[in-house]
C-alpha cells in the first residue's frame, strides 16, 4: 500500500537534558553527565502495522544534545537492546577509547561511559551505532541522533536561532518496509539497501508549517545507502529550483555562504542552509531528490516517490515576530590546514571478489587492516579513488576535519565543499578525491570507512594511526 505524502507533521526530536553535574577529577571543571538507554519499541509508522524499533531513550532518531562549545561531557550509554553496540560521536575528534571502534562493543545489560571534550568549532554532529556487522541494520532501526555544538562566534552572528522553532533537525533516512508494517530487515544484504519510503526525523514525507522567514535548516543523511540531490520548488512551480545559501557543512561554517539550488548529501554528510520562506506566503514549498540514480553521481535506484522529501507549508500571515535574522556574507575564518603539495597516501575502494575493499584489505583482516601511520600534527594528503561506475562511496574519516582539495572525474569540487571542512565527502561513480588534513589532535588507531552502512559493515573499513611523532 502507498503511504500519503506531506500528510503527518514533521516531529522534532527533544532535546536531551543532563543528569547531573560532576567534576572533571583532574582540571576540577563541570562536565555535563547524560545517561542514554538503548532500548527496543514500537511505532505504528507504516500503515496499521507496529514497527519494531531499537532506538536512544526509545524513540528514533534519538534525543538531541545541544552542547556549548568547551563543555565537556560524558554520556553514558546503557545497552538494554538485544544486540551489542558500540557508540561513535561522528564529527566530534574523540579519543580513541571513546571513538565507537566497531569491535569495542558493549553487551547486552551492560553500559559504558563515552567522554567528549567539545573542544571544537560549532556544528552539526551525530551520535550513530558502529558495531561492527551491525551498524546497518541497528542505525537503520533507530540508533542515530543530533548533537549539535554552538559555540559564542556562531551565536553572534544572528543567524535563524531557536533549536525547534526557527533552527530545525532534518534527519533524512531512507527504509523499506514489509505489507505488515514491519520493517524489512538489512540483514543478509552485503550490497546495499535503498530503501523506498523517504523518512525525515523518523516521518515519512511529513509536512512542516513554517512561517514566511528564514529558517535555518541542519540537515543529515543518516540512511544506509541512499544518497540525495536535493531541491527546492513550489508546489505550483515544481520545476523551478529556488536559489538559497549553504551556510555550514559537516565541520561546522564555511567561510562564506555559498549559493546554490542543488545539494548533494550523501551517508553521514551534513549541510545547513538558510532558506527565506518570505516569498511563499500561503504556498508549499517542497524539499524533493533529484533521483534518477542523483544525477548520475550515484546508482541509487528510484521508486515512486523517492524523488520527494517533505513539504513546508508556508502561512499566509506575518510572521509572529519581524525577523531580523541574518545571513552574514563572511561566516568565519575557516581554519584549514597548512597546504601540503604531496600525495601521502593513495586509497582505492572497489569490490574484490564480491567483498567491498579499501586497497584490497578487508576490515576483518586484522594484520592487515592497518593502512597508514601518519606522524601526529603532521598535515597529509590523501587520495581516495573509485574507478568503478557500479557503485559509489561516501569516504568518512575519524579524528579529523578535511578540506577537500581536488577532485577528477564527471564533477570538480562543488562551492559548499570547498569553503568549509568536512568529515565525508562522496566518492561518486569514477570520481577521484584528494583531502587534506590535520592529523591531530589526539594519538591512536583510527577508522577510516565507506558510510554506505553495508559496505562499512562488509568490509570497507580500515584504520590509520596517529601515534608516531614527526622525526
Ligand atoms: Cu558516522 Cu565511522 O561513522
Ligand atoms: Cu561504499
Amino acid at each position: 500500500p502507498a503511504l500519503p505524502l506531506y500528510d503527518q507533521p514533521l516531529p522534532i526530536p527533544p532535546v536531551k537534558e543532563p543528569k547531573m553535574i560532576i567534576t572533571n577529577p583532574t582540571t576540577g571543571e563541570d562536565i555535563l553527565y547524560y545517561e542514554v538507554e538503548i532500548r527496543p519499541f514500537t511505532k505504528s509508522i507504516y500503515g496499521s502495522g507496529n514497527t519494531s524499533l531499537v532506538g536512544y531513550d526509545g524513540i528514533a532518531p534519538g534525543p538531541t544534545f545541544l552542547v556549548e562549545r568547551g563543555q565537556e561531557t560524558v554520556v553514558r550509554f546503557i545497552n538494554n537492546s538485544p544486540s551489542g553496540n558500540s557508540v561513535h560521536l561522528h564529527g566530534s575528534p574523540s579519543r580513541a577509547p571513546f571513538d565507537g571502534w566497531a569491535e569495542d562493543i558493549t553487551e547486552p545489560g551492560e553500559y559504558k561511559d563515552y567522554y567528549y571534550p567539545n573542544q571544537q568549532s560549532a556544528r552539526t554532529l551525530w551520535y550513530h551505532d558502529h558495531a561492527m556487522r551491525r551498524t546497518a541494520e541497528d542505525v537503520y532501526m533507530g540508533q542515530a541522533g543530533m548533537y549539535i555544538l554552538h559555540d559564542p562566534a556562531e551565536d553572534a552572528l544572528n543567524l535563524p536561532s531557536g533549536y525547534g522553532e526557527y533552527d530545525i533537525p532534518l534527519i533524512i533516512s531512507s527504509k523499506q518496509y514489509n505489507d505488515d508494517g514491519t520493517l524489512f530487515s538489512t540483514e543478509g544484504n552485503t550490497d546495499s539497501v535503498w530503501g523506498d519510503v523517504i523518512h525525515v526525523n523518523g516521518q515519512p514525507w511529513p509536512y512542516m508549517e513554517v512561517e514566511p522567514r528564514k529558517y535555518r535548516l541542519r540537515l543529515l543523511n543518516a540512511a544506509v545507502s541512499r544518497s540525495f540531490g536535493l531541491y527546492f520548488a513550489t508546489e505550483a512551480r515544481n520545476t523551478t529550483r529556488i536559489p538559497y545559501d549553504v551556510i555550514a557543512s559537516d565541520a561546522g561554517l564555511l567561510s562564506s555562504p555559498a549559493e546554490t539550488t542543488q545539494l548533494y548529501l550523501s551517508n553521514g554528510e551534513r549541510y545547513e542552509l538558510v532558506f527565506d520562506f518570505s516569498e511563499y506566503a500561503g504556498q508549499n514549498v517542497d524539499l524533493l531528490n533529484i533521483a534518477r540514480s542523483v544525477g548520475g553521481i550515484g546508482v541509487d535506484p528510484d521508486y515512486a516517490n523517492t524523488n520527494k522529501v517533505m513539504r513546508f507549508r508556508v502561512s499566509p500571515n506575518p510572521p509572529q515576530e519581524e525577523d531580523t535574522s541574518e545571513v552574514p556574507s563572511e561566516l568565519r575564518e575557516v581554519p584549514f590546514p597548512t597546504p601540503d603539495t604531496t600525495v601521502d597516501h593513495v586509497f582505492r575502494f572497489a569490490r574484490t571478489n564480491g567483498i567491498w575493499t579499501i586497497n584490497g584489505v578487508r576490515f576483518s583482516d586484522v594484520a592487515n587492516r592497518l593502512l597508514a601511520n601518519v606522524p601526529r600534527g603532521t598535515v597529509q594528503r590523501w587520495q581516495l579513488e573509485n574507478n568503478n561506475g557500479g557503485w559509489s562511496h561516501p569516504i568518512h574519516l575519524h579524528l579529523v576535519d578535511f578540506r577537500i582539495v581536488a577532485r577528477g572525474g564527471a564533477r570538480r569540487v562543488l562551492p559548499y565543499e570547498s569553503q568549509g571542512l568536512k568529515d565525508v565527502v562522496w566518492l561518486g561513480v569514477r570520481e577521484v578525491v584528494i583531502v587534506e588534513a590535520h592529523y591531530a589532535p589526539y594519538p591512536g588507531v583510527y577508522m577510516f570507512h565507506c558510510h554506505n552502512l553495508i559496505h562499512e559493515d562488509f568490509d570497507m573499513m580500515a584504520s590509520f594511526n596517529t601515534t608516531v611523532l614527526p622525526e
